[in-house]
């Protein structure tokens, strides 16, 4: 790959030494490592940096190994080779320390010396790609070594696993960072095509008049994935489907598709607009949901043999407001289905009159549907009826397609995590989740926790429970297509 890629008016960071938490774990290994080396490459990584590998003395390793297991991440995951000068300039800022949860004495003098070979002004950035449960110990320890001085905290979702975790969480941040040093990062929100969904509903008279209760029947935000739990059976049991991944990532979409027009994309505004949407949530209904737990779960390391954790969830919620009472948002994740997808469809109703006779074999009804597939490199379709070819006026389906793949140059593009890395180090929060915001949506989800619907057993490769086709009759999930 070309090393600069990206427009040279893209703003580079400051100077920065950058510690990673949990730098041997899943997270790093897929995404953060083979990440920054993407954005070292292409030329967005700051003019001077160090990166500084850190986790329990247990999992500890030495420097020259760091860099090797970094190496075959980004081999692995990253989807550039990691050869050359590039590659050796990247390994050489690499370096590594474990760390005690009580004691970051070693940390501490790591990251000096490695400001003292930067040289001058240096932000520090600590990315925690550690599981809850560690957060608090290492917030904590930030601020009792003073590492918090000129700091930013990217902090991992699940965000706390409750309301009172994550207000517990929050105030031990609020005793260390200033707001504006925290990035509570989801990373769906760094997905090109949720970003475009600011530009395609802001940026496009076409589609904003329409986007509302008065031609709008339902939105869907369906997630399904082929993947079981793998590795983090232990992770997961504690966590879910829904904790996974409807509070951290399918509530925050929603929170883009229903917003009111921001007064501008600043993260202020943005995250006002996003926050009044989940204010609107009604709470979830534990009737409205339905889990499912995939054949086999049980049997997996790290998962007890009577686990009662949903590994596939869908649910009806609704938002309170002027613009979508009585709209209804199907939301739809889990493990182990049919296909791997992350799509939204927004289904608008009919025209009240219906003057054309259809051709055999289009649609029932006659709503059109607009699909924007936001798995990387993205798409959106435009569903509609248009005419038959033929002298009869007969309508059959059509569509309209935009796929990101072909018209942009996909060299400019960074993944989501990279986007929200350097985001971060620019100081830039707009897509990153608010304390409030987040505390918010566990409020919404409180129902649920308290009395939850029993897990209904599903067979791999299946599209989950049968009661899931139920909960939304008559209408129907719009995947598989
Ligand atoms: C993570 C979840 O946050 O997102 C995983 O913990 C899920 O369970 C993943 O598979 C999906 O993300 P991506 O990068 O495939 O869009």
């Amino acid at each position: 790959m070309s090393p600069h890629p990206i427009d040279m008016d893209t703003e580079i960071p400051d100077n920065h030494v950058i510690v990673l938490f949990g730098a041997t774990g899943d997270l790093a290994k897929r995404k953060i490592i083979p990440g920054l080396f993407h954005l070292a490459s292409a030329g967005l990584l700051p003019a001077r940096y160090r990166i500084v590998g850190s986790t329990l003395p247990n999992s500890a390793m030495s420097t020259e190994a760091f860099r090797a297991y970094a190496r075959s991440a980004v081999e692995e995951y990253g989807g550039y080779a990691p050869t050359g000068e590039t590659w050796d300039d990247f390994a050489e800022t690499l370096t590594f320390v474990a760390a005690d949860r009580d004691d970051f004495a070693d940390l501490t003098a790591a990251v000096a010396e490695a400001e003292a070979q930067i040289g001058g002004e240096v932000r520090r950035l600590f990315h925690l790609a550690v599981p809850p449960d560690a957060v608090i110990s290492i917030i904590q320890m930030l601020g009792t070594s003073g590492l918090h001085e000129n700091a930013r905290v990217i902090c991992e979702k699940p965000f706390g696993v409750d309301l009172t975790s994550a207000r517990r969480l929050n105030d031990v941040i609020r005793a260390s960072f200033d707001e504006t040093q925290v990035f509570r990062i989801d990373h769906f929100l760094g997905k090109e095509s949720i970003d475009n969904i600011l530009a395609l509903r802001f940026a496009n008279r076409l589609f904003e008049p329409l986007w509302n209760r008065d031609h709008v029947c339902f939105v869907q935000i369906d997630v399904p994935e082929t993947l079981s739990v793998e590795d983090r059976g232990a992770f997961y049991e504690d966590t879910g489907a829904f904790r996974d991944m409807v509070v951290s990532h399918l509530f925050q979409v929603l929170g883009f598709l229903a917003m009111e027009h921001p007064i501008s994309l600043d993260a202020g505004p943005l995250g006002d607009e996003v926050h009044k949407v989940f204010q609107s949530l009604r709470p979830v209904d534990p009737a409205q949901v339905v889990r499912g737990q995939y054949e086999g779960y049980r049997a997996e390391e790290g998962v007890a043999p009577d686990s009662q954790t949903e590994t596939f969830v869908a649910l009806r919620v609704g938002v309170e407001n002027t613009r979508w009472k009585g709209v209804p948002f199907y939301l739809r994740t889990g493990k182990c289905l049919a296909e791997s997808r992350q799509v939204i469809t927004i289904g608008f109703d009919e025209p009240v009159m219906r003057l054309f006779p259809t051709s055999q074999g289009a649609p029932e009804w006659r709503g059109n549907k607009l699909v924007v597939d936001f798995a990387d490199p993205g798409s959106i379709h435009a569903h509609f009826l248009a005419k038959e070819p033929g002298p009869q006026m007969r309508l059959d389906s059509a569509e309209m397609t935009f796929h990101y793949r072909d018209s942009f140059q996909a060299a400019k593009s960074l993944k989501a995590y990279e986007h929200l890395m350097l985001l971060a180090m620019l100081g830039d929060r707009a897509l990153f989740t608010r304390s409030d915001g987040i505390e918010r949506l566990w409020e919404v989800a409180a129902p649920l926790f308290e009395s939850p619907p029993p897990v209904e057993i599903y067979a791999k490769g299946s599209w989950g429970p049968a009661s899931a086709d139920r909960l939304i009759a008559p209408n129907k999930w719009c995947l598989p297509t």
